[in-house]
């Protein structure tokens, strides 16, 4: 479970353009288990309204430090005691600028300085106004008492100008939420290189067509976000995806099985695990048409000969310094029979070995169900989130793998 569970956030809105992203921003806070408050400015009020976030926070929100309702309610002083964060975003120049003064305002900066909470600020702004002087000095000043700063992100704004300034995305401040969290918890994968595969493989046919499969990619992607979180150095050889790269992951990105296989043996030599989550195309074609095929009107059949792609993770667990390396096993019947077979016939350490022929999990799902086998023990991972999965299984590597040394 992730150590954000129960955590009391207060999310601090000031006025910006990124405030519409906030409504999201809570609602991905409160799939991690988070309890939400909000705090408005009155600027925030002219981008989003207090209702839009009363809903989606499920408190009431609180927007004026002179309301005797909402004081009576829950006051400022107890709303800065409740906190064990508060976090600013988007965190305009403004707020910066009083905040980094110790002003008291207005709600939001008097929470900032009557709260013993750590104080995390997401910036946005114009470029030439995260750029300014004032705010850079600001910003210095805030880090050295100890304020996180979270961003800005660099790219087109609002106002129509390029550069540094914007508030990151809603998917990374919540990363950074739960690994804020996590670090105050146990670190414990710090100083480990993981290297996981992930995704489908694409074999050419010809220029423009290829063979693959249905693999998303979420699985292995959930647990370089786990062993992330947990401290490692993660590097993922991904195949073609739609999925962001998770905080503090490295990505190549790669094609065939075989550009997979060469950047997994040159990797793997250096990682303490291995991981091979990819679904690898067991065959490729003999010969790749250098043309686009043409359909023909003499001949209702086509044949394409296929030859054998390396086996990437039986090839990273022959290596002379072979990392703890772990297999998945995606089967659609007797599941323990072929993963013992997959364990053994590998050289694997561990495997984790689910049925896709189940409804709702495994291919393209966003759930899962896992039993992971070593060669003495077996442990069954009953269905939940692939995210939520990714933790457990994180957990039990790690384990095995200490264990191991
Ligand atoms: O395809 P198979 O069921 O044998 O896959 C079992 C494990 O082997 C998976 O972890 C998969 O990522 C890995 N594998 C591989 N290279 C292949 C085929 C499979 O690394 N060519």
């Amino acid at each position: 479970m992730s150590e954000i569970q129960g955590k009391n956030i207060v999310l601090a809105i000031t006025g910006g353009i990124a405030a519409y992203k906030t409504p999201e921003l809570v609602r991905r806070l409160k799939d991690q288990g988070a309890n939400i408050r909000v705090v408005m400015t009155e600027g925030a009020k002219a981008f989003i309204t207090p209702l839009t976030l009363q809903a989606v926070s499920a408190n009431p929100v609180s927007d004026s430090l002179l309301d005797p309702a909402a004081e009576l309610a829950m006051g400022h002083i107890e709303l800065a005691k409740w906190a064990d964060m508060i976090l600013v975003a988007p965190a305009s120049a403004d707020a910066i600028a009083r905040i980094s003064n110790g002003l008291a305002n207005d709600l939001l900066t008097t929470i900032c300085l009557a709260s013993e909470a750590p104080l995390v600020l997401a910036p946005a702004m114009n470029q030439q106004m995260w750029r300014a002087l004032a705010t850079q000095e600001n910003i210095e000043r805030l880090q050295k008492r100890g304020v996180t700063i979270w961003g800005p992100g660099a790219g087109e704004q609002a106002c129509g100008d390029v550069g540094p300034g914007r508030m990151l995305e809603v998917v990374e401040l919540v990363e950074l939420s739960v690994g804020f969290f996590q670090q105050s918890g146990i670190r414990a994968l710090a100083g480990q290189k993981w290297v996981i595969t992930a995704g489908p493989t694409r074999e050419a046919i010809d220029p423009v067509r290829y063979i693959s499969n249905h693999s998303s990619g979420k699985m292995g992607y959930a647990i370089a976000q786990a062993a992330a979180r947990a401290g490692a150095d993660v590097t993922i050889i991904s195949g073609p995806v739609n999925l962001t790269t998770p905080t503090n992951c490295e990505r190549i990105d790669v094609s065939s099985a075989r550009d997979m296989h060469k950047h997994a043996l040159s990797l793997a030599s250096q990682a303490d695990i291995f991981i091979a989550c990819a679904a690898v195309a067991d065959y490729r074609v003999a010969e790749v048409a250098e043309h686009k095929i043409k359909k023909t009107d003499d001949n209702d059949e086509m044949r394409i000969e296929l030859v054998k792609n390396p086996d990437i993770v039986a090839d990273v667990s022959k290596l002379n310094d072979k990392p703890f390396t772990v297999g998945f096993a995606a089967e659609t019947q007797d599941v323990e029979k072929y993963a013992l077979g997959k364990l053994t016939r590998k050289n694997l350490d561990l495997i984790a070995a689910n049925n896709v022929a189940t409804e709702g999990q495994g291919f393209n799902s966003d759930n899962n169900a896992l039993t992971v086998y070593s060669k003495d023990d077996k442990y069954p991972l009953p269905l939940t989130s692939k995210s939520e999965l990714a933790s457990q299984l994180v957990n039990i590597i790690g384990q095995q793998f200490t264990k191991r040394q």
